[in-house]
């Protein structure tokens, strides 16, 4: 089976990290975003999948020389303009040959982390008799997502994306994983921009086309500061298909420094006295002695006695010794 998976955005929520590491290459548990995606993928009966992208695909050659990933064969479709979803689904299935197979194919967002079974969702689909099946996911507050309104037997009724407060009172929201018969294609061209959650989805729910599924795995959007930490950090501590390596055997550790349900990445230096605390800190990072690093991600440099607080440092992020700070992006990316 086939799979287009989505990782086009510029990992906008991300930055200083995304600056110098695609989104879905950012690694979660010490293995990259696409790779745990591919192996679920795999898992599920994925064989090929085209990685939708809107810059070059140079660092995923790189990441994975062999076009290999997860057991799964990758090829790259890139715009030369964002297309966005709906527009980057039909570009990439088309540069795929998916339009002329007229087989059931999967679409994944790239920064999604879940233990969904897709196997699972498409016989959920094939039983349906869907023209397209949206994964769903509970979530207490639907506002950053797309939400679903649907029938007891999964037919959806209506899809809002990032709706307002009291536009709807569904919670449940579109995990990112999607089962597509050919002909949905013809919705999308693919020679234009066009959202997926704005147009496509509510014009299949009005044709009774699309269905969804609810299921409770373990589920997660990694593409937010607090979520992209917090996804390391819950991987440490739940039973998951997938496995986590929580401290890379090429860090170099100071025996008295602490590290607290932390994911620490090939070359990182953690100094004397140094505390790492539900953090991640991504290959090269080094932090000085007695500095406390708090619910952050860190690529780059924090200096001795400094304190760090739900931050994202970049790879060319410089934290002066002595320095208190809380919720910053270092360097700024605005
Ligand atoms: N190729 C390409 N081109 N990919 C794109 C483009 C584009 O123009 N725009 C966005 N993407 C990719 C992103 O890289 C990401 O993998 C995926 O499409 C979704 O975009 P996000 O920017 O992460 O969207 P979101 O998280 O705000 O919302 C989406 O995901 C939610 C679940 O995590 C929506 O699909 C929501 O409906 C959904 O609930
Ligand atoms: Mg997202």
């Amino acid at each position: 089976m086939h799979a287009v998976v989505l990782v086009g955005g510029f990992g906008t929520r991300l930055r200083p990290l995304t600056f110098t590491t695609p989104k879905p290459l950012l690694p979660v548990g010490n293995l990259a975003l696409l790779e745990r995606l591919m192996t679920s993928l795999a898992r599920g009966g994925v064989t090929h999948a085209v990685l939708s992208l809107g810059f070059k695909p140079e660092p995923f050659l790189k990441a994975f020389p062999t076009n290999i990933c997860g057991g799964v064969e990758l090829s790259y479709a890139v715009e030369d303009r964002p297309l966005d979803t709906a527009g980057a689904i039909g570009f990439a299935a088309r540069q795929a040959g998916i339009h002329k197979r007229g087989e059931t194919f999967v679409v994944a967002n790239g920064d999604v982390i879940t233990d969904l079974d897709i196997a699972e969702l498409i016989a959920f689909h094939r039983a349906s008799k869907a023209q397209g099946t949206i994964h769903l996911t509970p979530v207490a507050d639907p506002s950053q997502y797309g939400v679903v309104e649907a029938q007891s037997n999964g037919k959806i009724i209506r899809f809002v994306e990032k709706p307002k407060v009291g536009e709807t009172l569904s919670r449940h929201v579109n995990g990112g994983t999607y089962i597509f018969e050919a002909s949905a294609l013809e919705r999308m061209p693919g020679t234009a921009p066009l959202s997926i959650e704005r147009v496509t989805f509510p014009e299949m729910a009005d044709a009774g086309v699309l269905y969804a599924l609810a299921t409770n795995d373990y589920w997660i959007d990694a593409g937010r500061p607090d979520t992209y930490v917090r996804c390391n950090v819950e991987l440490l501590s739940r039973k998951s298909i997938y496995k986590v390596e929580p401290v890379d055997a090429n860090a170099t550790i100071d025996p008295s420094a602490v590290i607290t349900q932390s994911v620490i990445g090939e070359g990182c230096v953690v100094g004397q006295g140094a505390q790492i605390i539900r953090s991640v800190l991504l290959s090269g990072a080094k932090v000085d002695a007695n500095a406390v690093v708090i619910d952050s991600a860190v690529m780059g440099h924090v200096g001795a006695f400094a304190q760090v607080a739900s931050c994202l440092i970049g790879a060319d992020g410089d934290v002066n010794s002595g320095a208190v700070i809380r919720d910053a992006k270092i360097p700024d990316p605005s």
